[in-house]
């Protein structure tokens, strides 16, 4: 990408963009958990009932919302189950997938998202409820994306949300999504390219304004079989691509602490690939990303 093409992070406007944000008023209420309705948007039994226990009417309001909006038709089956989070393999209406990731309102670290919003400004004034807390957490994750994406980086593309329901591209070429980095043993070789693609993620994401703050072998994706190929477009090694997920907690650079995540994001790095058999110092990994740094500056591939 020439530097002319990058899109540049503006501090301070993020906060204004909506894309995304469906109006609320305007729209009838939905009245409480239908069976007729959670049939129709949950395909899996078991799901259905996962749901009714851990989402309450609103959520499957923004549920009905989203897909009337046309962002998906059905969730198919929910493929993770995290302390904050559920996430569905979703279908639109011509059989493509996508992720929706929903925040639970109850059982989250609610004092550790606060760690991480208080000193955001783009949530400056935010009351303490729960709620808020959760709705503010589930958009941080879109903008965050978007950023990300706008930055041309290797994320999934946000597709919008509401309340706490997050839609965005599906990663993955079956039923079950990509692999984490976590669950796979890549060869030397398919290290090396992965280390760089995280060198150019790390890089490209600090210049447009983001620090991941939870980075590590959970949150990277392997697109294997059919997947996009990295190469030229990336300035990184061919090799099978990774995406960088999981953004809630994501934070802007100029965050009091982005320095202490960026650098534990650095270590989190350098620790796998050390562990994985590319023994890679923090020293060299920081170095390596500041290069990066320089060079996309600099508008060098
Ligand atoms: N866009 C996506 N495409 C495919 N799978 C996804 C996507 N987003 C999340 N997942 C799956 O859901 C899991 C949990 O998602 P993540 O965003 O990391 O939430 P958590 O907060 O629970 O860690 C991931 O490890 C991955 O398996
Ligand atoms: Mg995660």
């Amino acid at each position: 990408m020439k530097p002319e093409e990058r899109k540049p992070f503006s501090p301070g406007n993020e906060g204004d963009d909506e894309e995304g944000l469906v109006k609320q008023e305007n729209e009838a209420p939905f009245d409480g958990f239908s069976e007729e309705l959670l049939a129709r948007r949950i395909e899996d039994q078991r799901d259905r009932r996962t749901f009714q226990k851990v989402f309450d009417a609103q959520t499957l309001d923004a549920v009905q919302a989203l897909a009337q909006k046309g962002l998906f038709d059905v969730l198919e089956h929910i493929i993770s189950t995290g302390k904050e989070a559920h996430v569905f393999v979703a279908r639109d209406t011509n059989g493509n997938k996508r992720a929706v990731k929903i925040f639970k309102k109850e059982t989250s670290d609610f004092r550790r998202m606060n760690d991480y919003i208080a000193g955001d400004i783009r949530f400056k004034g935010l009351p303490h409820d729960r709620r808020s807390l959760v709705l503010a957490w589930t958009r941080k994750e879109y903008k965050n994306l978007l950023i990300a994406s706008k930055a041309r980086l290797a994320v999934p593309l946000p597709l919008g949300f509401r309340e706490n329901v997050l839609v965005m591209e599906f990663i993955g070429t079956g039923q079950e999504g990509s692999p984490r980095l976590k669950d796979i043993k890549p060869s030397k070789k398919e290290l090396e390219s992965y280390r760089s693609q995280i060198t150019n993620f790390m890089a490209g994401l600090y210049l447009a304004g983001l620090v991941h703050a939870d980075l590590s072998e959970y949150n990277i994706l392997v697109e294997l079989g059919p997947g996009r190929p990295v190469g030229k477009s990336t300035g990184c090694a061919k090799g099978k691509r990774i995406v960088m997920i999981d953004f809630a907690q994501g934070l802007l650079t100029r965050h009091p602490n982005a320095r202490d995540f960026y650098e534990r994001d650095v270590r989190n790095v350098a620790n796998y690939f050390t562990k994985a058999g590319l023994p890679t110092s923090y020293e060299e990994m920081y170095t390596m990303v500041k290069e990066r740094k320089e060079e996309l500056t600099k508008g060098k591939r």
